[in-house]
């Protein structure tokens, strides 16, 4: 494969490079999806589905995207137009519109972040999260915020891969990971923290059996490693060599999962001191922006450090993969046209926030948003994806070392059969759960 790579932009590290790949995987769905998926879906159980198809088909898909661009080095259009042929292209596109589509919800769910914090920063917490989500969560309110969140991530993106993405998880991300970290300990002195621990990690086996929990751990995965949109792909296209690729997915995707689990054993504690672990399951997309700060709201002044601290933490986190999903729909842009970066970057942010108003201003368009884009979508890209890099993309296995050693060729045969079959019941199952859902008139 040619090395020079003709000006484009590297990462200015391999410790850059995983730092903003870990912030473009942890972010909401770490934080806010993983609890009340798991709450959703029976506890430990999910939990033990979510560890086995991270490391079985997350892993190996993974490192797929990145391989493809590594040696593509292009954004999803043009790599695979590149390794694959004209054909191939409009596939690209269909993940950057799937990316711009995800952005347009996940900013607006970025947006309460920052009336949260805002709400905590100025002392005025929440009294009665209820109302206050009902009225920060939609509206002309709820607009303004989606407008603030993608100009703060446009800024990063405007400034480029090295002084803007990687400056930005660099600096941040150590301080996510010490407040999560933080908020679990805490969480560890309260009443509840047995049962959580009990809900979170003892599993009851048969929830095994329903393919249920299955797809939607499947679907949990995807979204929380931003697999199946060609985003992981364009981060790759960064990388001026391909060694160490899979340290580097095993790395990422542990970090990712630690987030998570440190995730929920901060907010279950949290819910079960409150009792609330039902309405996280009921009130799914609200959940954690009405249960938190009602756990807090008895607190004091005390309550109300935490309530910022943890609403600061989830803020940073949807930023970085705001950042992630924005910079896949400027690269594919910027290299299709040869236009600036900058420009192009307002004005698709620009374009974004416009559709972010149906979803800003009605929640059930953000939840089949969240359903149709977050993860049907993903899931079936991940399938396409595995697909190409195991069968179209000649010799994989060079990727990741030689075609002789042991690892290319698991790897290989996990993305050529293993991932693709998963994924395919998988997508199945999820398809006819989603169609029963649209039938009853709700987002699953
Ligand atoms: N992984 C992100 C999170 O956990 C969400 C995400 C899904 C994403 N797909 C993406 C981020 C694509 C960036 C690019 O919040």
């Amino acid at each position: 494969m040619a090395e020079p790579r003709g000006g484009r932009e590297q990462w200015a590290s391999r410790r850059g490079f995983v730092l903003a790949a870990v912030g473009c995987a942890v972010g909401l769905g770490n934080v806010w999806r993983f609890p009340y998926t798991v709450a959703e879906h029976g506890g430990a159980a999910f939990v033990l589905v979510y560890l086995v198809l991270t490391a079985a088909v997350g892993v190996p898909l993974l490192l797929a995207e990145l391989a493809l661009g590594r040696r593509g080095a292009a954004g999803p259009v043009v790599a695979l137009g590149r390794l694959g042929g004209p054909r191939w292209q409009w596939l690209g596109w269909a993940f950057v519109a799937g990316v711009a589509a995800m952005l347009a919800y996940y900013g607006v769910i970025g947006g309460w972040t920052l009336r949260y914090v805002a709400a905590y920063f100025a002392g005025h917490a929440p009294t009665d999260p209820a109302t206050f989500f009902s009225e920060a969560a939609t509206g002309p309110g709820a607009a303004a915020a989606l407008l603030a969140f993608l100009a703060m991530s446009a800024a990063i993106v405007a400034r480029g891969v090295r002084g803007g993405i990687e400056r930005l998880a660099t600096c941040l991300l150590p301080l996510l990971a010490a407040t999560i970290g933080g908020l679990a300990c805490y969480a560890a002195t309260l009443d509840g923290a047995a049962q959580a621990y009990t809900y979170l990690l003892r599993p009851d086996f048969d929830a095994l059996r329903s393919l249920d929990t299955w797809s939607h751990a499947a679907g949990q995965t995807f979204f929380s490693l931003s697999l199946g949109m060609g985003a992981m792909l364009t981060f790759g296209s960064y990388l001026a060599r391909s060694d160490g690729l899979a340290r580097s997915s095993i790395g990422i995707a542990a970090a990712d999962l630690m987030v998570a689990l440190i995730a929920g054993l901060a907010v279950f504690p949290l819910l079960f001191a409150l009792g609330g672990a039902g309405d996280v399951a009921e009130n799914a997309i609200g959940a954690l922006f009405i249960a938190i700060p009602s756990a807090f709201a008895g607190l004091g002044t005390a309550g109300e450090v935490l309530g910022l601290l943890f609403f600061a933490a989830l803020a940073v986190g949807a930023w970085t993969s705001a950042v992630a999903m924005l910079e896949v729909v400027v690269a594919a842009v910027v290299e299709a046209t040869g236009a600036r970066r900058a420009p192009v970057t307002w004005a698709l942010a620009a374009g974004i926030a416009v559709v972010g108003l149906a979803p800003a201003l009605d929640r059930s368009v953000l939840a089949w948003m969240d359903r149709l884009a977050g993860e049907l979508f993903a899931v079936a890209g991940g399938l396409v994806l595995a697909l190409f890099v195991g069968w179209f993309m000649q010799d994989p296995a060079r990727e990741i070392g030689g075609p002789g050693s042991v690892l290319p060729r698991v790897w290989v045969g996990a993305i050529r059969v293993v991932v693709p079959a998963v994924l395919a019941v998988l997508l199945w199952s999820a398809l006819g759960s989603t169609w029963a859902a649209a039938t009853a008139g709700l987002p699953g």
